[in-house]
Order: structure tokens, then sequence, then C-alpha cells
């Protein structure tokens, strides 16, 4: 038995709308990146807890003040409540695993979060666990998907969308990009042309996410979309396909341009193996139309083929969790990446 068996291993994909856990022992599970406090001594009563995370903490949100920890996918460092928040959602998530010692973690983190937010992280994960690494989310998916040559992920988050181009060894940070229109930045554009093109219509972010969720998609081809909203008060049906798909496409262009930097970036020799495995992740890859899009977009490129990763949800920290079995954690300060142990 080496130490990779006697450790209780957890892959972790610490997200901005929602964090997902995996351990070695089969927990698999997802929590919204969201912490509830009440508000009064009568939210404390009605509660009967200091704080509540996740879904549960959304769906009593009349009574809670509602923090979330991560902003852009990063953590918020603005204030030291900014921290404990941080912290209690972490001790959440690691409890579900049922907590004990030798706790060991493979925490995903955006591409490109600078060195102090990735130590700030290690510090909240320092109280909770024996050792910690934290590595790019993308990297995550490629890792998972035994994607570690030749291959580029594009993970399409709330908060970022992450591009990793992998060329067989730990991506450096010039393999990797962070952009920050991603989900949360069509939701404010869906919001937006929505009350433009109907101004009596009663919108908010969580309306407008709801609805994209349902319906996302970019390029031509697609029907026209009714949903069900309200006005004044009152039910009616709206026609939002255009709107939907402008909103979409909005994070396109970045993402493209820097995909073709990306690409250019590789040996040529390699580029056109590349260019056959892109791979989309994260919960914006559910975006229909997407991959032809993307081909679509590198048409003078050659051959190109789009894939999206099977499991949304999950395949960035099952790919953490992986990693955290293939390479015992003994080895990861060894990696050159931001490690800690207690
Ligand atoms: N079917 C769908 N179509 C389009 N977008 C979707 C769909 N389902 C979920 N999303 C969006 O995906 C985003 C969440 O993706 P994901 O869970 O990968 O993000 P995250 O990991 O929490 O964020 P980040 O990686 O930025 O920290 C949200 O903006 C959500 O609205
Ligand atoms: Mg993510």
């Amino acid at each position: 038995m080496n130490a990779a068996d006697e450790s209780l291993l957890l892959g972790i994909d610490f997200g901005t709308s929602r964090t997902a856990i995996m351990s070695n022992r089969g927990l698999r599970e997802v929590i919204r990146s969201v912490v509830g406090y009440p508000k009064d001594v009568i939210g404390l009563k009605l509660l009967g807890a200091p704080l509540l995370v996740g879904d549960e903490a959304y769906e009593k949100r009349s009574f809670l003040d509602l923090r979330y920890p991560l902003e852009d996918g990063v953590l918020r460092e603005y204030s030291q409540r900014d921290v404990d928040v941080a912290h209690d959602l972490m001790r959440y998530v690691v409890g579900r695993a049922g907590g004990g010692e030798g706790l060991c973690a493979v925490i995903g983190v955006p591409a490109r979060a600078s060195n102090a937010n990735k130590s700030a992280l290690l510090r909240i994960a320092q109280d909770v666990l024996h050792t910690a690494m934290v590595v790019s989310e993308p990297f995550m998916v490629a890792y998972g998907q035994g994607k570690l040559m030749n291959a580029l992920v594009i993970d399409i988050g709330a908060g970022t969308v992450d591009l990793c181009a992998m060329k067989g060894r730990m991506p450096a940070p010039e393999d990797q990009v962070t952009l920050t229109k991603a989900g949360h930045f069509i939701d404010e554009c869906l919001q937006e042309a929505l009350l433009e093109r109907y101004p009596h219509v009663q919108m908010n972010l969580n309306v407008a996410c709801a609805i994209k969720e349902a319906h996302a998609f970019v390029g031509p081809g697609q029907g026209p979309v009714e949903v069900a909203l309200r006005a004044g008060g009152k039910p009616v049906t709206l026609e939002v396909g255009e709107q939907i798909r402008t909103a979409c496409e909005s994070v396109l262009p970045d993402i493209i341009e820097n995909v073709k930097r990306l690409v250019e970036e590789f040996p040529p020799e390699d580029q056109a193996v590349v260019l056959q495995n892109i791979i989309l992740a994260g919960g914006g890859s559910q975006i229909r139309g997407l991959a032809d899009f993307i081909t679509a977009e590198l048409v003078d490129y050659g051959a190109v083929r789009v894939t999206a990763v099977a499991d949304p949800i999950y395949d960035g920290c099952a790919g953490a969790l992986k990693l955290a079995q293939e390479l015992p954690p003994k080895y990861w300060s060894k990696l050159g990446h931001t490690t800690m142990e207690t």
C-alpha cells in the first residue's frame, strides 16, 4: 500500500457559481458557492444555525445575508470578512468528505490566478486539509481527459473563461489565458437586451440566467424561442431568440482570438494535431452550436475538431482527483505549483 492509498484524496473545483468535489472513496457532490448568514437574532432563531451553505442558503435567501466567496473566478479578498466566508465554504465542502486526518486535495483555480490569490486560497485550505495543491482549472480538465499534449482546453465558467494549451508539461503562464467575460457577462448582456426590446418586462439577473441555461445557443439555424415572463405583474409570452443569440455570442470574439494565438504558439509541426483536439468544458460548454461556431471561425486553419466534455459539472474535479491519485501527495511540492503542507 502506498501513501496515496492511505490518504483520503479529494479533487475540488472551486468555482464562482458552484463547487464540485470528488473523493477517492466515492464522494461526488456539487455545492452552490454561497454562504448565508442570519441577518439578525430572529433569523438566527429561525435557522437554528450560525450559517447555511449552498442551495439551502440560496433558497432561504429572504432572511439571510448571502455571500459569494469567489468573484470573477478568484477569491474575494477585500476584507477579513471575505476571507472568513471562503473559510466557511471550504470547511463545509471538505466536511462533506467526512473530514479526518491526512486529507489531501487538488484544488482548481482560474488559469491566471495571481500567486497572491493562490496563496490566500491555500492559507484557507490549511485549517482543514493536511496537504493541498492548486492547479489551473483547464489543466485539471485536460489531465482528466488524458490530453496532456497537443490539445487546447476552453473552460467556460460563470466568472471566467480559462484557456490552456497542453504541451506535455505543466502549463507555463504563457500557455494559459483567463478572460473575465464569461457566464455572468452573458446574463448581464441578455438582461440588457431583453429590457431594451421589451421595456415593460420584469427582469433580473436570475431570470436572465434561467432563460440562458434553458435555451442558450450561438450561430444560425435555431428556431424562435418563446419564454413565459411577466410584465406589470401579468404573464406574457415573448420571443427572445435573437437576444439569446447576441448575448451568448458576445463572449466569443475574445475566446476565438486567444484560441488562434495559443495555436500559433505550438511548434508548426504540431498545430494540425492541436486543431483536432480543442476541448470545451465548464457550464458554458452546453451552449448549443458552440463547437460548430468555433470550427467555422477557424475555417482557414485546415481540419478542426472541437468537442465538449461529457460532464461539464464533474469533469474538472474528476481530473483533479485523478491527478491526486496518480501522483502521491509527497511529490506535489516538486511540481513547481503552489502547495501547502501542515
Ligand atoms: N445549458 C447551459 N447553457 C449555457 N450556459 C450554462 C448552461 N448551464 C449552465 N450554464 C452557465 O455556466 C456557468 C457555470 O459554469 P461552471 O459551473 O463551469 O462555472 P464555475 O466553475 O462556477 O465558474 P468559474 O469557473 O468561472 O469559477 C454559469 O454562468 C451558468 O449559468
Ligand atoms: Mg469553473
